[in-house]
């Protein structure tokens, strides 16, 4: 009979095999694997000996591999996989084994899965896993859920394997039942945000200076050594560099520009609908996805009117710093309305979120890491009940340095007829955030004038509402106080 192991994955294609190989590199760790397909868990046992797993078959024999309490982490598609492979675990698993979801799961089925597995005695555990391919194999952020108790074994085992960040492992307990998979959504909503921001700064670059995408990916390293210093930043300099084998282009130009996406970015904008949280860098990113995946409406569109004159920067250099200013500041923008959908989220399902030590876990391993997440980590440490993130001191002035550029780079683009809905959509949510009035009040008058709705008074309390069809005259529906 060989040892028992302490973890087991299942779900052994790449995330899954890659995080098994992670777990089993590290010192005092035994991994048990179990695929659906048996053959897949041959292949990966065969080609990695280093690893020794402890493969299985059948999940009872993965169930009877692993040494209590049990623990499994699965890595199988979002959806009805998941929920078949939980069932196939509880009924194998006893009260106190450990069931750890470690997909993109949308938070409220993890919600429901909690409260479904917790009734077997069995603790569940969402976790968000953040890092792609890489990150699993050498170390992800990761966004644990669920109880405090399953946290206690857990924990040891995430922080083995977990990216480290100044020292610090980039894992912590978010919060009870569905806490880990709403942030790790609001990871990925903040990661559609800062990937259309940077598509815009290269599309108005490349538009308006005319430069090569190579010549770009050196304007891409460049930002990279300062504040914007970040893994999407790096990794869009490599891609722009990318020449195309078989044609020698450029490889963007080869692409089709038709962004795909799995859903968790819209479930970030659904959820912030729902919360009432204007999301609106985040919304846009996700609809520039949809509007680019709508050939036949785009073809049909192509000869509508744009401007008449094609356009040109009369200073390549001052225009790019004017998109890196504007850059930073909409991804502040992003971050400030991802946390705010955080903050909603935790007060609407009772979880108690740590909001620097979230900014802390995304330093390293995951896709949106930067070194900008130190400033939010701070502004947290500085203010725990700070009300918008771009309000704290540091991004204040950050944003107060970049104002002009960002203004200037919105109108560039309107007036050249070149698409920056995440550019223009955070910048507008900047001015209406600061604004002193709004024409929120018009609507209000509407909405009086024709259906009731009544409206609340600058200047006494209580609630009214305006005669509009008679005498026009005000009448008081509910006294203040
Ligand atoms: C991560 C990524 C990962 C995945 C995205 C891609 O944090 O490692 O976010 O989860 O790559 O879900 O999503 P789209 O296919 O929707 O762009």
């Amino acid at each position: 009979m060989p040892a028992k192991a302490n973890i087991g994955v299942v779900g052994l294609a790449v995330m899954g095999s890659n995080l098994a190989r992670n777990l089993a590199s590290r010192e005092g760790n035994s991994v048990a694997i179990y695929n659906r397909s048996p053959e897949r868990t041959r292949e990966l046992t065969a080609a990695h000996p280093e690893a020794g797993f402890v493969a299985s078959e059948s999940i009872e024999d993965f169930a009877a591999s692993l040494s209590k309490p049990r623990t499994a982490i699965i890595m199988v598609k979002a959806g009805t996989p998941t929920d078949a492979v939980i069932d196939q675990l509880v009924a194998a698993f006893e009260p106190g084994d450990i069931i750890v979801d470690g997909g993109n799961a949308l938070f409220t089925d993890t919600i429901r899965r909690e409260k479904a597995v917790r009734e077997t005695g069995i603790n569940f555990v969402g976790a968000g896993i953040s890092g792609g391919e890489e990150g699993a194999l050498h170390g992800p952020s990761i966004m644990p859920g669920g109880s405090a108790e399953a946290w206690e074994t857990l924990g040891p085992i995430l922080r083995s394997i977990a990216a480290v960040a100044e020292g610090e492992p980039c894992v912590t307990h978010v919060g009870t039942d569905g806490a880990g998979h709403f942030v790790k959504m609001i990871h990925n909503g903040i990661e559609y945000a800062d990937m259309q921001l940077i598509a815009e700064a290269y599309d108005l670059i490349r538009r308006g200076t005319g430069k090569s995408p190579a010549e770009i990916a050196d304007v891409f390293a460049e930002w990279n050594k300062g504040e914007l210093e970040s893994y999407l930043i790096e990794i869009t300099a490599e891609v722009l560099r990318q020449v195309d084998a078989e044609t020698g282009k450029p490889l963007v130009d080869v692409i089709l520009d038709q962004a795909g996406a799995k859903g968790t970015g819209a479930w970030t904008v659904q959820t912030a609908l729902d919360l009432g949280i204007p999301v609106s860098g985040i919304a846009e990113a996700v609809f520039a996805r949809s509007l680019s995946s709508k050939p036949d409406q785009r073809k049909a569109a192509a000869d509508l009117p744009g401007p008449a004159a094609t356009w040109k920067v009369e200073d390549a250099e001052s225009f790019i710093e004017d998109v890196r200013l504007a850059l930073y500041a909409s991804k502040i923008v992003a971050y400030s309305q991802g946390f705010d959908e955080i903050v909603a989220g935790a007060t609407e399902y009772g979880w108690d979120i740590r909001k620097g030590e979230i900014a802390k876990i995304w330093r390293g391993g995951c896709i949106i890491r930067a070194q900008f997440l130190n400033r939010i980590t701070e502004a947290y440490a500085a203010d725990p009940n700070l009300v918008a993130l771009l309000t704290a001191p540091y991004f204040r002035d950050a944003i107060s340095r970049a104002q002009d550029s960002w203004r200037r780079v919105v109108v560039a683009a309107a007036s050249a007829g070149i698409p920056s809905p995440a550019f223009s959509s955070s910048l507008a949510y900047y001015d209406g955030l600061r604004a002193d009035r709004l024409p929120a009040a018009l609507v209000q008058g509407q909405r009086d004038f024709f259906g009731a709705h009544t409206y609340r008074r600058v200047d006494k309390p209580g609630v009214f509402h305006t005669l509009w069809s008679e005498d026009r005259r005000e009448v008081e529906i509910e006294a203040g106080h």
